[in-house]
């Protein structure tokens, strides 16, 4: 791979994963993902994070190769998911002597994963420093951003962030490694996507990292997935910052379950019946058809949310049960909401979609909307309140 300086002598190292289907093998992964490594050569070198096993033949020669002859000194592992940690058998394999980097909380867990010897371990507290020569490490800890244990490490003299799983993306770096060399509206719905999906639940110790690190200066972040920020990195803590506040655009989500087409055509009559009263974003998704995965990016995304489904064997749909559960799980707040569905024999649909709700504490804006059978106008006349609450 051809070397790639972030600042001098930081070299990152990480790799695009093209071949994994799913993350955490739950979410899609339709334009792939990178896990982001970085090397420092310094007096003492120092590598950050390191890769999902299997992901790259060449990580280790490529270190070696930068490190020309040179010793590695430190690993630092801010957070220790298999995504960034699952190659440190190896690297201490070539590389005995390493010092593994980490807090209080992560070598009990990296013990419960992997063999290594407490030998190996240097643990740092927060806002200890770490000198590796010419430059200062400083770790803060970030706990629950993703991981109990996620840390990140400052490098004092550059400003630079090293901050694991915040700020990171979904997609594969394609040549472009830096924020100014890409078109961002690319990532910016994986972005969401990400977030929502791997640490929206934490979203209130999101806020708290954001506050400590908010007097902090900083010039670039290296996040451990998706692009390396140099150029704008007020954008990605804006957005982070923005989505771990739950605030919401203008739009409406619907989401529906159906067997025979009956619900679907209740979903596409209150979508209408919306439309008219001048909301431009609306976003109808069939559960059967649709990952969570982007259903949820986008009930993140926007202040409003529809869920109907149909009846089945007294109970919900099954697929419209696992959206429920995963919403249940991530935890989007401040959602109006409105629900709706069909039977034939008898209900089941809504009667759960009620008691979601209550869980997750969302405002229903008016009655649900049931009918049993086929729908026809009659049936369909209380999606008028639905549809001018909602808004
Ligand atoms: Fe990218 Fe929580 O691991």
């Amino acid at each position: 791979m051809k070397k790639i300086e972030i600042s001098e002598n930081i070299f990152y190292v990480g790799v695009n994963d093209r071949r994994k289907t799913l993350f955490e093998n739950i979410w899609p992964l339709p334009k792939g993902v990178s896990y982001n490594s970085y090397l420092i050569k310094d007096s003492k070198s120092a590598l950050i994070d390191t890769l999902e096993f299997g992901s790259n033949d060449d990580y280790l020669s490529q270190i070696d190769q930068l490190l020309d002859g040179g010793k590695l000194d430190y690993l630092i592992v801010n957070h220790m998911e298999p995504d960034h940690s699952s190659m440190i058998g190896i690297l201490l394999k070539f590389y005995p002597d390493i010092k593994v980097v980490g807090n209080n909380k992560t070598f009990k867990m990296l013990e419960a994963y992997y063999t290594l010897s407490p030998n190996n371990f240097l643990e740092v507290a927060d806002g200890e420093e770490l000198d590796l020569g010419n430059r200062k490490l400083k770790f803060v800890m970030t706990p629950w951003v993703h991981w109990p244990e996620t840390m990140m490490t400052y490098e004092v003299n550059s400003s630079i962030l090293f901050s694991c799983d915040a700020f990171g993306t979904f997609g594969t770096l394609d040549g472009a490694i830096f924020d100014d060399e890409i078109n961002f509206e690319f990532y910016e719905e994986e972005a969401r996507r990400y977030y929502s999906n791997i640490v929206g639940k934490y979203s209130n110790m999101t806020q708290k990292a954001l506050s400590k690190l908010s007097g902090t200066k900083v010039n670039i972040i290296c996040p451990s997935h998706g692009p390396v920020w140099r150029s704008n990195p007020a954008k990605i803590i804006s957005l982070y910052d923005k989505w771990s506040r739950y605030e919401s655009e203008e739009g409406v989500v619907i989401a529906f379950a159906s067997m025979y087409g009956n619900t679907e055509k209740m979903a596409d009559y209150v979508a209408r019946l919306i439309a008219e009263r001048g909301i431009k974003n609306i976003r109808i998704y069939d559960v059967s058809k649709t990952h969570p995965s982007f259903i949820l990016n986008d009930i993140w995304k926007y202040g409003s949310v529809i869920l109907g489904s149909c009846a089945y064997n007294a109970t919900i749909h099954p697929n419209m049960e696992s959206l429920c559960n995963e919403l249940e799980i991530l935890n989007p707040k401040n959602k109006k909401f409105g629900l709706f569905g069909s039977f034939s024999w008898s209900g089941g649909g809504v009667k759960f979609l009620k008691c979601f709700a209550e869980k997750m504490e969302w405002t229903i804006v008016s009655e649900p909307v049931e009918l049993i059978g086929i729908p026809n106008e009659a049936k369909m006349e209380k999606f008028e309140e639905l549809a001018k609450n909602i808004i």
